[in-house]
């Protein structure tokens, strides 16, 4: 009896939890229960349920599909349900063995069923269908295998093919209607391609890519680096995608990049009443293709579970790498004639399920802060975690970026935080759980003389980052240093890597460039796991990386900002190192590609008289490459200008037109950067434009372009 009252408790109070979260999450945008957690309580209460039926009360979530209505929106009632898909509670390959016999031994009991209603006037049940009498017999049940995509499901209704009206799921009844959001996304067709039937409901997902989600929240931490109050990152490209297609103001949604794949259908005109047959979920995937939607080009035909779990894993191989994120992916029978004798269990179809990946969200504690120190000297704090398993790896670090970041997500030591990693990403940390922080914990500061080196820290005028000022002095600086100037596409010394440069730097064997050159064969074979073959290899490596080129020489230095296209224009324009070590800022603005604060850069560096003596000492130990006459090239108009061209020009082709521009000096690039110069807008011009005007780059059309050209 005592057990009994309280699991009853317990179930009162996971309800209301997750109700909480669920209207934080769906209808307020601001959810406060991490996913990992929601999941925790919701099994806990699926399980309650599951043990006592009587504790499954309508008010439960296991029993809906969403949250309630936004005053803003209106609402729209959905003419056929948007269901949701069962979960298969196995993420181990055999979850889809588990579906696969599932769907067999239904069929098998409605065939049981139906030989009994066959002899009872009052039922007179329909017999089951040729596909389901060849599963019986045996054969493989045909279905179709689909990426789970990690967004926000959408009905969007087409009468006489054109676009009437868009609504988010909402409870699965009723949604809301986000027309004209859905009309700002641009892989959304607002006209049907092709014969479409008077009336269709197109259903998929919209989601944002991982990369699109990557430029905004670094735009957005240009933006608070600038003092911009209004700007704050996003957590997720999930909830980003959320927040911006339910916004009031649809312009407010063009801004944010939103992308969508199409899965499946709601209500079509029936085929009495001339609408299309689709035999199979197959043919309906090809219909939505036809009709203008992207169809991930993942979804593919399988026979029998063997090809099922063959589908999770070649897809969990893939996941790191996809521009989107998936949270698993979804089965489901091909025949439509099977489906139909499926059917349903309260809200899900017996035909479908979702078989999960591990999630790319995890709590897990913050151990410590660390401050690392990079190559130019940029001071990344970095949460030290418990170690977690996230997206299919162990996580024990997730970069903070920088103190603002810091500071705005106010992590702190032994804070309960959520952690993501999704595809290549580095790990962050998403959000801190605040009522789980002990009490006395303090906030983070960055500190004021570089952990590694003790050197002061300073953190430059509009620029979110801080530096430690030590230079070469700075061990981590100059391990990082070494690494660069080691690595392939500088001065490319085979075999030195990490942990070697770890010991020479730390057993002070190396202490400046420079000294990697005067190496001796004993002091590097006395070093750990280092063979007298490997010593003498390095060695040799050493002796050949000597002879280079002044681009590979230039780049190898570690100037900041110096990357390896401007290594290459300045060895071209100077043509001689001495000539780069001794012009003045003026006259390094004459090469292509260096603006004022890359020529500052560089000539801040040679003027620091350790760099020269670094530069000095190099050429003393050998290093050497061809130099030449100065080739400076006459400077032209357009001369480090970058223009982007979009849509129909009144008089010039796009390959005049970059003709013009490149005899004038300028480079013509294919996207727009925020280091494009000027974006030349004609007719239909297209997303470049949308592009330009985000970043603040100045749009001319043709006129504007011949004024600028000779
Ligand atoms: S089919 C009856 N296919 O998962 C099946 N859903 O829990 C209806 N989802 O609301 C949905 N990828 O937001 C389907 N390839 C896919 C999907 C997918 C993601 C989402 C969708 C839906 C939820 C169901």
């Amino acid at each position: 009896m005592k057990n009994e009252a309280n699991d009853a408790a317990r179930a009162a109070q996971l309800r209301a939890r997750l109700n909480r979260a669920a209207h934080q999450y769906y209808t307020l945008d601001a959810p406060e229960l991490p996913d990992a957690e929601y999941d925790q309580l919701f099994q806990e209460l699926q399980a309650l349920e599951a043990a006592h039926p009587a504790l499954r009360t309508p008010d439960s979530p296991t029993q809906r599909v969403g949250g309630a209505i936004l005053d803003g929106l209106q609402p729209v009632r959905h003419r056929v349900p948007m269901l949701s898909i069962r979960t298969e509670t196995d993420t181990s390959p055999k979850g889809a063995e588990v579906f696969d016999q599932r769907v067999r031994d239904y069929l098998a009991s409605e065939q049981r069923r139906t030989l009994l209603k066959a002899h009872d006037e009052r039922y007179r049940a329909e017999p089951l269908g040729p596909e389901a009498l060849a599963v019986l017999a045996g054969q493989p049940v045909s279905y179709v295998a689909e990426p789970k995509f990690d967004g926000l499901a959408i009905n969007l209704r087409y009468e006489d093919g054109v676009l009437v009206q868009a609504a988010t799921r909402g409870d699965g009844e009723t949604g809301e209607d986000v027309t004209q959001n859905i009309r700002t996304i641009r892989q959304i067709p607002l006209k049907l391609d092709g014969a479409a039937p008077p009336v269709v409901e197109v259903r998929g997902e919209l989601y944002m890519r991982r990369d699109d989600f990557e430029a905004l929240n670094e735009r957005m931490r240009e933006r608070m680096a600038a003092g911009d109050k209004a700007a704050k990152t996003f957590v997720n490209p999930r909830n980003t995608a959320a927040g911006a297609v339910r916004q009031l103001d649809p312009a407010l949604t063009a801004q944010r990049p939103l992308s969508f794949f199409a899965y499946g259908l709601g209500e079509v005109t029936p085929p009495s009443e001339g609408g299309p047959t689709f035999g199979s979920h197959w043919q309906v995937l090809q219909a939505l293709k036809a009709w203008g939607f992207p169809v991930s080009a993942l979804a593919r035909p399988a026979q029998g579970a063997p090809e099922l779990i063959a589908f999770h894993a070649d897809v969990a191989a893939e996941r790191d790498a996809l521009p989107f994120d998936i949270d698993g992916v979804v089965y489901k029978v091909d025949s439509t004639a099977l489906q139909r004798e499926l059917g349903f269990v309260t809200r899900e179809p017996r035909w479908a399920v979702a078989h999960k990946y591990p999630a790319q969200e995890q709590l897990t504690t913050v151990q410590d802060i660390d401050v690392q120190v990079g190559r130019t000297g940029k001071l990344t704090p970095v949460a030290k975690l418990t170690p977690v398993f996230v997206g299919g790896v162990t996580v024990t670090n997730a970069t903070l970026h920088n103190e603002l970041e810091a500071r705005r997500k106010d992590v702190r030591v032994g804070d309960t935080v959520v952690v993501r990693r999704a595809g290549d990403v580095i790990p962050e940390v998403v959000s801190v759980l605040a009522d789980k922080r002990q009490p006395g914990a303090a906030e983070f500061t960055m500190p004021t003389t570089c952990p590694v080196c003790g050197s002061a820290v300073v953190r430059e005028e509009g620029e979110a980052d801080h530096r430690c000022t030590g230079g070469l002095f700075c061990p981590a600086q100059r391990k990082q240093a070494l690494l660069h100037f080691a690595s392939r596409r500088a001065i490319d010394v085979e075999g030195l890597g990490e942990k070697l440069v770890d010991q020479l730097v730390e057993g002070n064997v190396v202490k400046t460039l420079p000294d990697l050159y005067r190496m001796g064969f004993v002091s590097l074979a006395a070093l750990d796991r280092m063979a007298g073959k490997s010593a003498q290899n390095l060695l040799d490596a050493l002796q050949k990386s000597k002879q280079t080129t002044l681009a590979r020489f230039l780049f190898a230095l570690g100037i900041r900002h110096v990357g390896e296209t401007t290594a290459k224009e300045l060895a071209r324009h100077f043509g001689k190192l001495d000539a780069v070590m001794d012009a003045n800022a003026d006259q390094l603005l004459q090469v292509p590609d260096v603006g004022p604060v890359v020529a500052e850069s560089i000539h801040t560096f040679f003027q620091q008289p350790h760099n020269r003596e670094v530069v000095e000492q190099l050429r003393a130990v050998g290093m050497a490459w061809p130099e030449s006459e100065p080739t400076r090239a006459a400077t032209l108009p357009l001369t480090g200008k970058t223009f982007v061209l979009t849509g129909t020009l009144p008089t010039l082709g796009r390959d005049e037109a970059k003709d013009l521009l490149e005899a004038a000096g300028a480079k013509v690039a294919g996207s727009v950067s925020k280091k494009t110069s000027y974006v030349v807008a004609g007719e239909e011009a297209g997303s470049k434009l949308d592009k330009a005007r985000e970043l603040g780059v100045p749009v001319i059309d043709e006129a504007g372009m011949r004024a600028l050209l000779p």
